[in-house]
């Protein structure tokens, strides 16, 4: 079960939305991606988008819609936030996708932005790694492509998760899995001290379930029928050292010394602790593209 996760979000929704700059204006609620002709925030809040957009056009051809033609295209994302890259990626490729959310909050928010927004998307509550979830996913038949934005890592068991995408799938079908994958020494050590510290802050405070290196990625999905075709590394593409970034490390040390704990000391420390560790190159923001053999 996923309870500290749906807690998490549950509490901490309305604050991402309205404190963090670019969920703020986008409703994304994930890294802003300085790439290659990137000019403003919201282009870099759209950045994760555009590759998987790209993804699944270069992956996936127009025609190839499970071999009928009349049948739209069929996505989900699981880990959907609030809704804004359904609607992004709906738009772009014409096609219907489900979204799973293990927040009440914001399913409830995601399902008002579908509305509004008159995409043909839906929003459900529930644990991505549940089978009776995953199927009503997929209701309307196997699925073309499943993107997953932030949200791989919090999975509790990253096994059921691989399986029961690989069961909703369809043979060929695209699985996009886009977020912070650690390197195989902070998986395994060794490590120092510091590092030891750094991976059990970010663990922790951002509720990371599944936290397997590139390899143990590709030979669990491997083992589930999903072969790796592809990947693309953002790490230089994720701003660091930013004023509020220099900011919240002042408070974190201290935060730490005090032992100051709960949801957003834990989270402010672990964010610090995830920008260490990037920066030395321990863990690396990436997108993996897997398709369903
Ligand atoms: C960092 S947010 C990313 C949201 C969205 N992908 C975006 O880019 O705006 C992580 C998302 O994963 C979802 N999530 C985490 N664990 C989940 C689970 N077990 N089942 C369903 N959703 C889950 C959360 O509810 C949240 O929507």
């Amino acid at each position: 079960m996923s309870d500290d996760v749906a807690e998490y979000y549950n509490q901490n929704t309305t604050s991402f939305l309205r404190f963090g700059r670019g969920s703020r204006t986008t409703g994304s609620i994930h890294r802003a991606l300085w790439g290659p002709g990137v000019t403003s925030h919201a282009q870099a809040m759209d950045y994760v988008h555009t590759r998987i957009i790209t993804a699944f056009q270069n992956t996936m051809p127009a025609r190839e819609t499970g071999g009928d033609p009349q049948r739209s295209v069929q996505l989900a994302d699981l880990g959907c936030g609030v809704g804004a890259s359904m609607q992004r990626v709906s738009a772009a490729l014409d096609a219907e996708v489900s979204g799973v959310t293990v927040s009440s909050v914001q399913q409830r928010l995601a399902t008002a932005r579908c509305a509004s927004s008159r995409r043909r998307c839906r929003v459900l509550t529930g644990d991505f790694t549940d089978p009776t979830v995953l199927g009503a996913l997929a209701d309307r038949g196997p699925l073309d492509g499943i993107w997953m934005i932030e949200a791989y890592n919090h999975a509790h068991d990253g096994d059921e998760l691989l399986q029961g995408i690989a069961t909703i799938l369809r043979p060929g079908g695209i699985l996009a899995i886009c977020d912070d994958i650690p390197d195989d020494r902070l998986v395994n050590g060794p490590l120092n001290r510091r590092e030891t510290r750094r991976r059990e802050e970010f663990v922790n405070g951002w509720h990371v379930h599944t936290f397997w290196s590139p390899e143990m990625l590709r030979r669990r999905a491997e083992a589930h029928g999903l072969e790796l075709i592809g990947h693309e590394d953002y790490s230089n593409y994720v701003a660091v050292d930013r004023p509020r970034d220099l900011l919240v490390r002042a408070i974190a040390g201290p935060a730490r010394r005090l032992h100051l704990r709960g949801g957003e000391w834990d989270n402010m420390r672990g964010g610090n602790a995830l920008q260490q560790l990037s920066k030395s190159r321990l863990i690396r923001y990436a997108m993996y593209l897997f398709r369903r053999r």
